[in-house]
């Protein structure tokens, strides 16, 4: 296993050296890359004598003539670390700056990032330090919080960098997750479906797609090969998913049905209409002084459907009710044959459709129940993988 260690320019940069060892002693490869500033702090000979392998300190050295070596370490990489990550280090990283060799190194990388920030109490609770490390987190980065502490200034407070055993821990775990799912196959509906009136003119809900892209970008980040069936929705869906688009329901009826034989695992997160406008308009309805009728026939029942078609998959439904009472999605999953349903209760602030957050409540086709606390819908889509594990574990 390789592992680059990016070291940033903190006082607490000397304690990347025991981290360095630890890793080693976990089976890594590691491969030190340090900052102009961290050069401030530690010796590249330190890390170098440490980890016999040559660091990496500026964008444009070459050790192999003709080799770009930040795209060569970040492809040979089971996982970067960077710790310590100072305040500036992850405002660049979560703004997706590569002015040196760490952070272009990151931006080439599409492997594990684990973040363990050290700094100042007021430097980490500044705004712009928070805000990046939500939305880095939000991609998927493993955050080892700092401790609350006396730090180097003289201050006490939030910002002393964790201890190496909770870091080299955090690195294992990344790294032992991304093989979770290798060679599984998971496909995930998500986002609203259009229904059209007219031409120009459609029915569609509230959903934003941001709990499947979530679901999606979890999914990757345990190793599998994720297929999304994405409705018209305004999340972006993660670039290492094969995505296939569609507007209407029947359409992704038609593609989902089309794909499911080939998964392990399907999720439909989709908000599927529930009805089509059988009386659709070609070119533009015009206005009258007439009242209009919308004739609706409903549309298939697509995730009843996957199971029909792929009876071997692990297939979990979503409901959206607008209540916390679970039987309405206990019998949505028998009526449908699901392995487990997820209610949403879409009827409280903060979870269900086009909001940053949610909350879960899933059922089990043998009665379980597992409910998740309100957190990012990223957070929220790791909890659910990890619920969908352990229940197949259990089986
Ligand atoms: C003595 C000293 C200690 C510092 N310690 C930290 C620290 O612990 N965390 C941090 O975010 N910045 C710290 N800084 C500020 C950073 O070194 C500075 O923002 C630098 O530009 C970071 O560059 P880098 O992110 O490329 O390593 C310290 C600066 C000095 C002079």
């Amino acid at each position: 296993m390789n592992a680059v260690l990016g070291v940033s320019g903190s006082v607490a940069a000397y304690r990347a050296a025991d981290l360095a060892r630890e890793l080693m002693r976990s089976g890594f490869t590691v491969r030190v890359c340090l900052t102009d500033s961290a050069q401030e702090f530690v010796s590249v000979a330190l890390f170098e004598a440490l980890t016999g392998q040559p660091c990496l300190i500026d964008t444009f050295e070459e050790p192999e003539r003709g080799r770009m070596a930040h795209i060569d370490w970040a492809r040979s990489a089971d996982v970067v670390v960077v710790a310590p990550a100072t305040a500036n280090t992850l405002n660049k990283l979560a703004a997706g700056v590569g002015d040196d060799m760490l952070t272009t190194l990151c931006l080439a990388s599409n492997k594990p990032l684990v973040l363990a920030p050290a700094m100042n109490p007021q430097m980490y609770l500044h705004e712009a330090t928070q805000a990046a490390l939500a939305l880095l987190a939000e991609r998927g980065a493993e955050i080892v919080e700092p401790l609350e502490g006396d730090v180097a200034c003289g201050e006490n407070g939030q910002g002393k960098l964790a201890s190496i055993p909770a870091i080299a821990a955090a690195v294992l775990d990344v790294v032992s997750a991304s093989s979770i799912f290798k060679g599984k196959r998971v496909l995930i509906t998500s986002g609203p479906t259009r229904e059209p009136i007219d031409d120009v003119r459609y029915i569609t809900n509230r959903s934003s797609g941001k709990m499947g892209s979530a679901l999606a970008r979890a999914a990757l980040r345990l190793g599998a090969e994720v297929t999304v069936v994405a409705g018209p929705q305004a999340a972006r869906l993660p670039a290492g998913a094969t995505t296939v688009r569609v507007e209407t329901a029947l359409e992704m009826h038609d593609a989902t049905l089309s794909l499911a034989s080939g998964f392990d695992y399907i999720v439909g997160a989709a908000a599927v209409a529930d009805y089509h406008v059988v009386n659709r308009v070609s070119g533009k309805m015009r206005r009258s002084a007439e009242t209009v009728h919308l004739e609706l026939a409903p549309n298939p029942d697509i995730i009843a459907a996957v199971v029909a078609a792929n009876p071997s998959a692990t297939v979990i439904g979503f409901a959206a009710e607008p209540t916390s009472d679970l039987s309405v999605a206990a019998t949505k999953l028998k009526r449908k044959g699901l392995f487990a349903i997820a209610a949403n209760d879409v009827s409280q602030a903060g979870q269900g459709f086009d909001t940053e957050t949610n909350r879960l409540d899933l059922v089990f086709a043998d009665g379980r129940t597992a409910s998740s606390e309100l957190m990012s819908k990223h957070q929220c889509a790791k909890w659910f993988w990890e619920q969908i594990l352990s229940a197949k574990a259990v089986r």
